[in-house]
């Protein structure tokens, strides 16, 4: 089927960036991402490029090429459908949070909804896409609601798993290391194929069935994701031994076996996917009763929640075993760098932790919203809105954030930590100065040279 127009449901971290590198390397197709949220799209749409809802590195020049000339954010989603010969899934699927499956299976509603919207709308042929990360088996459900609509409309469904990391987005869409597609239609399939085709090579456009297409990502995921608690567990022995992380990491990591990429010891993983693909990919194998199996996998997620944990422990403990009443710095709530995202950021419960021992936190981000900060807090339901406000304060300024306080923490790696004046910033804490780098950016021997005491992970 030739391709004129693109629908992308879901105008997020995903769609948005995606579908702004389609249109960019497809000018002659026409894309647009709908999305049931409109003051999502009204900052798509700002003339100022920095209210864009998606904060990535390169992404505000490319939607200042291509909007307005063949990629459009609207609300307007039965009319993108009807148009499109081709509608991408692009829609949040988050852990469940009730029913059956509750804290551990995606929730798929989100999806459905769409389909059914699709069935409801369309009047002729679609492609239609899951770029959304689903259980194995998702398509099938989807290609029942789409077959039972009845009319003579015909539907071929492919599975796209999207493979881009968060604050290296458009650098990942641009030169990806594969573009996964899965499909029963070759036709369909090689549709597909040849919009990636306008910049991705052939021979990294992988063409596989539907089902082996779903569960790479899941399981592409769980790997990533077991590689951090891998070195996170390390790192703890590190810290019993003497061995530094670092230098483990470096010396397993040229072998190229193993390989250096993703060994950086942390807080411990955030972000929206790993950990609610992995408890789906639990819930799938325990759903076959490969316990075993589940049970592997589970412990990706025990060791990760263990880190963070015990990250804020030894904040604890280092500072007299008491934080009551002391005044922490937090500097980064992202999940990672150069990203505003911060969906299961350690941040977030390092930060829950230290309120339930009546620690005052101080928190700065150079790209995280103060209402989204506090929108995270609240969300754990520990306490009120009102006392959370009272002890968590944000600040715009990192200096302003770190006067008087007894102790740093540093959660995200942002570049601009490592080139602030550390001098200053020990001039205005109490003493004796903590900081715990649960990043390992900046350099011990400089710290302990000013005069802090200073602690990071695995060392
Ligand atoms: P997101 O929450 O940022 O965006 C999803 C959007 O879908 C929201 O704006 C929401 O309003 C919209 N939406 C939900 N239901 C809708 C409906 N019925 N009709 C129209 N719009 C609807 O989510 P995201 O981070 O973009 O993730 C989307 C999917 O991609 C998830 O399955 C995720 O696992 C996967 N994924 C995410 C990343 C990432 O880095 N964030 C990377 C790879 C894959
Ligand atoms: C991850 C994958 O890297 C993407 O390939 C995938 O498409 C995406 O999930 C998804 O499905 O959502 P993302 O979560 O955006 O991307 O970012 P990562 O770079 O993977 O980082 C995830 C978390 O692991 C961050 O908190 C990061 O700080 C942490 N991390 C990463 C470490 O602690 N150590 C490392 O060595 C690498």
């Amino acid at each position: 089927m030739k391709i004129n127009k693109i629908c992308c449901i879901g105008a997020g971290y995903v769609g948005g960036p995606t579908m702004a590198v389609i249109a960019k390397m497809n000018p002659n197709i026409q894309v647009t991402i709908v999305d049931i949220n409109p003051e999502r799209i009204a900052a798509w749409n700002d003339e100022d490029l920095s209210k864009l809802p998606v904060y990535e590195p390169g992404l505000a020049d490319i939607v200042a090429e291509t909007r307005g000339k063949n990629l459009f954010f609207s609300t307007e989603i039965d009319k993108g459908i009807d148009e499109a010969e081709m509608i991408f899934i692009s829609v949040n699927t988050p852990t469940k949070t009730y029913g059956k499956g509750k804290g551990m299976a995606a929730d798929l509603k989100y999806v459905e909804l769409c389909a059914r919207n699709i069935a409801d709308v369309a009047k002729s042929d679609k492609i239609v896409v899951e770029k959304s990360t689903l259980p194995v088996r998702t398509a099938q459900a989807i290609k029942s609601i789409l077959h039972n609509v009845g009319g003579d409309v015909n539907f071929q469904i492919l599975s796209n798993p999207e493979f881009l990391a968060e604050g290296t987005a458009v650098e990942d869409l641009l030169k990806p290391d594969r573009v996964l597609i899965g499909g029963e239609s070759e036709g369909a399939i090689e549709s597909l194929a040849k919009i990636y085709g306008s910049w991705v090579p052939d021979n990294q456009i992988l063409r596989t069935n539907v089902w082996s297409s779903e569960l790479s990502k899941l399981t592409a995921n769980a790997f990533l994701a077991q590689r951090i608690s891998s070195i996170n567990a390390i790192s703890e022995l590190c810290e019993h031994t003497e061995a530094d992380v670092t230098e483990v990491a470096r010396a397993i990591g040229m072998d190229s076996r193993i390989g250096p990429k993703f060994l950086n010891a942390s807080i411990g993983f955030g972000g929206s996917c790993f950990q609610k693909d992995i408890l789906n990919l639990v819930y799938i194998a325990r759903s076959y009763n490969l316990q075993a199996v589940a049970d592997y996998w589970e412990q990706v997620i025990i060791l990760n929640d263990h880190q963070k944990r015990r990250f804020s422990d030894k904040m604890i403990s280092t500072l007299y075993n008491t934080v009551s009443g002391k005044k922490i710095g937090m500097l980064g709530w992202a999940f990672k760098k150069d990203t505003n995202d911060t969906r299961e950021s350690a941040a977030i419960y390092v930060t829950d932790h230290l309120l339930n021992e009546q620690a005052e936190v101080a928190v700065y981000d150079p790209k995280v919203r103060k209402s989204q900060m506090y929108t995270d807090l609240n969300y754990l339901n520990t306490r009120s809105e009102e006392e959370n406000e009272a002890l968590m304060t944000v600040h715009n300024d990192p200096y302003e954030a770190l006067k008087d306080t007894h102790a740093i923490a540093i959660m995200t790696e942002w570049d601009e930590f490592k080139s602030y004046d550390w001098q200053k910033i020990y001039d205005i804490m109490k003493k004796p100065a903590f900081i715990f780098d649960g990043r390992n950016i900046l350099d011990k021997k400089e710290m302990n040279k000013i005069g802090f005491e200073y602690s990071s992970i695995g060392k």
